[in-house]
């Protein structure tokens, strides 16, 4: 069969050597992203810390942020709370919530929630609404209700997290303001999260909580930035496709976390380039993911790409969770893949440095 071409998102830089920009570098090819990623002389820009359970306590705490002699210590406490995860039982779990979700809005659960949205648009106000189970039955906003919940929800419980469902909009506002440049309105909602998810939490040393938190944190916009671009790229494939094949080529070709950050510890070089000390460098996943140096045909979807992507990043600050975000989109995706087709409408996307998470994204019951 002929699989289409995904022409990459809007301002990713074509693959080539490293670029000068703005006093520092673009890295775009694969090698080069894998060499920065790999070599410790490249370093995460730090979190300076703050007063115990605020924002900034948070990201002086957990590993994402931390100074090298910092790092193992900290990531070992999140890779630990992850070891006692089944991914088979996430996936289930994300499932099981995802069909409830949908069965609340078709009204297959007696709920009406979906016969107000039906009236809503133009039924006769009088007349009886039951189950939305045919065609003509409503859409759904897959990111708020699903993408940005369900992984969260789930996570949480699994992590002994004192009320899961309350813990998705606090993760969301902290995830909000978790890199740098966050504005203070958005600082001041994520202080009050990190508190809320402080007081939701199992009691623990304050570091293996804090990275218990940013484990939460880690999954929530790149977990639903996933679910996003499978649905927007996948809901129409063949039912052969195997939704572990599309989440492989959706992560390659329309990756949810475009980039990272380094800096040089001191003067280096980078495929012939001197980098100079404490230049800040911007790895584009989007980019090496599209090199023709590995993936042939870079631009179309072809399950089972040899290659694979660099989405989940590499070397000791790789995602430790890429199982179970892999776990928990799958299932939110097989069952949006079972029960619905696309709608048709236009997705946006929240205006961010490094990821890309649709703001709506509809589908429609079958
Ligand atoms: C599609 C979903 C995800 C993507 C694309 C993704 C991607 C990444 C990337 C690229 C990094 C490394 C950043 C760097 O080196 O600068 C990272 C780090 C991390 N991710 Fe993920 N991630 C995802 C989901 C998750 C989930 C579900 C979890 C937890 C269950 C998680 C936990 C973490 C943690 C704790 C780190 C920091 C690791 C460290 O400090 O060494 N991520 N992720």
């Amino acid at each position: 069969m002929s699989w289409p071409m995904i022409p990459p998102a809007p301002d990713t830089p074509p693959c080539g050597p490293p670029a000068p920009v703005d006093g520092g570098w673009v890295v775009t090819r694969h090698a080069d992203v894998v060499a920065v990623l790999t070599d410790p002389r490249y370093v995460v820009p730090v979190a300076p810390g703050g007063p115990p359970g605020t924002l900034a306590w948070l990201r002086g705490t957990v590993s994402r942020f931390s100074a090298p002699d910092r790092h193992p210590g900290r990531r070992a406490l999140g890779v630990a709370a992850l070891r006692d995860l089944d991914p088979d039982e996430l996936r289930d779990a994300a499932a099981r919530l995802t069909d409830e979700t949908l069965d609340r809005l078709t009204g297959a659960d007696g709920d009406r929630e979906a016969a107000t949205a039906v009236r809503g648009r133009g039924a006769d106000p009088g007349e009886s609404v039951g189950p939305l189970t045919g065609p003509a039955a409503a859409r759904a906003e897959v990111m708020g209700r699903l993408a940005r919940r369900v992984p969260v929800e789930v996570l949480a419980a699994r992590l002994g997290l004192a009320d899961p469902a309350a813990a998705v909009p606090a993760v969301t506002a902290v995830a909000a303001a978790y890199h740098p440049g966050a504005d203070p309105a958005a600082v001041a909602r994520a202080d009050r999260a990190v508190a809320a998810l402080l007081a939701i939490s199992p009691p623990a040393p304050a570091e293996a909580a804090a990275n218990r938190i940013g484990l939460l944190v880690q999954a929530a916009d790149a977990t639903a930035g996933l679910i996003g671009a499978a649905v927007r790229h996948g809901l129409a494939a063949p039912a052969a496709l195997g939704t572990a094949d599309l989440l492989a080529e959706v992560l390659r070709l329309d990756p949810p976390v475009r980039a990272t950050r380094r800096v040089a510890t001191g003067a280096l070089r980078l495929a012939g380039r001197a980098i100079g000390p404490d230049a800040p460098l911007l790895l584009r996943f989007d980019a090496a993911n599209r090199d023709p140096a590995v993936h042939p045909d870079p631009d179309r979807f072809r399950p089972g790409h040899p290659g694979g992507a660099l989405t989940f990043g590499a070397g000791p600050r790789g995602c430790p969770g890429e199982r179970h975000a892999l776990a928990l989109a799958a299932g939110v995706v097989e069952v949006l893949r079972a029960r619905c087709r696309p709608a048709g409408t236009p997705v946006r996307y929240a205006p961010h440095p490094t990821l890309r998470v649709p703001t709506s994204l509809e589908v429609m019951f079958r």
